[in-house]
């Protein structure tokens, strides 16, 4: 086994909307970064993670599968810690949802922490989601939703809620796409099987997670991801109000940085919510609409998360650690703009 240098850490998801920004900050603070793609033949995952500054010294690719141990942990092998974001996330048709998008998310989960304790690997960051923790209906509704709040499995099955991958569910809900109907309904497993992971986890070796909420901002990759997507349709006239999982918008370079400061600060435990503020979608929509009179953005109702506590301190655990978190007005100037620059909007 390969010593475990402190300043080596393995990327999941590399190539991806928050990976490639977390790759760029890892390797601006002087780490060398183990990134993972899942082609390194195809120059949209690889190129743009070469071009970064301190790439050509500290930073070496691995092609993995997911759902192939080994592969991994040729990745993880001589890091320290490791960041595991890389997860199916899709806008396009899904014709097998279960091999295609749980497979890999949960038994993925699982090689990633397995190879870690075995490759004797000090820290895991697991990127989870605001998903874990919404829908939670039984929640009291004047009491701001926390860490502590988990996502209601029971309630997800009773009403077959799409809530805990957002992407099936507005892919599901916007594209009309009911080959995701079995997936959206067993999502809610996702959540739970998370916490799961989180439990034995615990046992094997020091995991911290971070829920972030929808996040937005410029895009780096060539290719567009779902989160992203979802302001492109609004303001394409998309009128969903993602009821059962909006909770709140989170700039991609502040959720980059928020998997470092839970990193490094070893004092940092648990579940971490990334969100600017806890609110409702129709803020977020409203808002976009004041800034851009240009675009004809559909008006929503203003409570479009029913029972949702707003709450500006909804991520405090972060703020402790010293994120300042960039305000809404800057996190749509910043997607709408990058949205602008890759050409899908005019
Ligand atoms: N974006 C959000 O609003 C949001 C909110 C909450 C949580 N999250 C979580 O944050 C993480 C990253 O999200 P993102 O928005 O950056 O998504 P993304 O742009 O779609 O990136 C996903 C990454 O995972 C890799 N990947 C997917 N399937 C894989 C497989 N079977 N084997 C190996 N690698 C695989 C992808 O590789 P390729 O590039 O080769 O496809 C890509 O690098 C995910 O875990 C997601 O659930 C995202």
């Amino acid at each position: 086994m390969a010593a475990a240098t402190a300043k080596v850490v393995c990327v999941t998801g590399g190539s991806g909307y928050i990976g490639l920004w977390l790759v760029r900050l890892l390797l601006d603070r002087g780490y060398t970064v183990n990134a993972t793609v899942k082609d390194l033949n195809d120059e949209k995952e690889t190129k743009h993670l070469e071009a970064f500054e301190g790439a050509e010294s500290r930073l070496r690719l691995f092609q993995i599968d997911l759902l192939n141990y080994d592969s991994i942990v040729a990745a993880v092998t001589g890091a320290s810690g490791v960041f595991h974001l890389a997860s199916p996330c899709t806008v396009s048709k899904v014709h097998d949802p279960e091999n295609e998008l749980l497979a890999p998310a949960i038994k993925g989960t699982i090689n990633v922490l397995t190879a870690a304790k075995e490759l004797g690997v000090k820290r895991v960051v697991v990127t989870s989601s605001v998903s874990a923790i919404v829908p939670s209906p039984s929640w009291p509704s004047d009491v701001p939703k926390s860490e502590d709040c988990w996502t209601d499995e029971e309630y997800c099955k009773q009403k077959e809620v799409r809530g805990s991958f957002f992407c099936t569910y507005f892919q599901d809900k916007c594209f009309g796409d009911h080959a995701l109907s079995k997936v959206a309904r067993e999502n809610y497993h996702v959540a739970s099987i998370l916490r799961d992971v989180k439990l034995f986890a615990l046992r094997w070796v020091d995991i911290v997670v971070v829920n972030p909420g929808t996040v937005m901002g410029p895009m780096l990759p060539p290719t567009i991801n779902a989160s992203m997507q979802m302001i492109l349709l609004l303001i394409q006239g998309c009128t969903d109000t993602y009821e059962n999982f909006f909770m709140g918008s989170i700039h991609v370079k502040d959720v980059a940085l928020a998997h470092i400061l839970v990193y490094e600060n070893t004092s940092a435990t648990g579940r971490h919510m990334c969100v600017e503020s806890i609110s409702h979608y129709g803020d977020f929509a409203a808002k976009v609409a004041e800034l851009y009179p240009e675009y004809i953005i559909p008006r929503l109702s203003k409570d479009t998360q029913p029972g949702l506590m707003r709450s500006k301190n909804g991520a405090k655990k972060l703020v402790d650690l010293g994120l300042e978190f960039t305000p809404l007005e800057q996190i749509i100037r910043d997607g709408v703009e990058s949205l602008k620059n890759k050409g899908y909007l005019s």
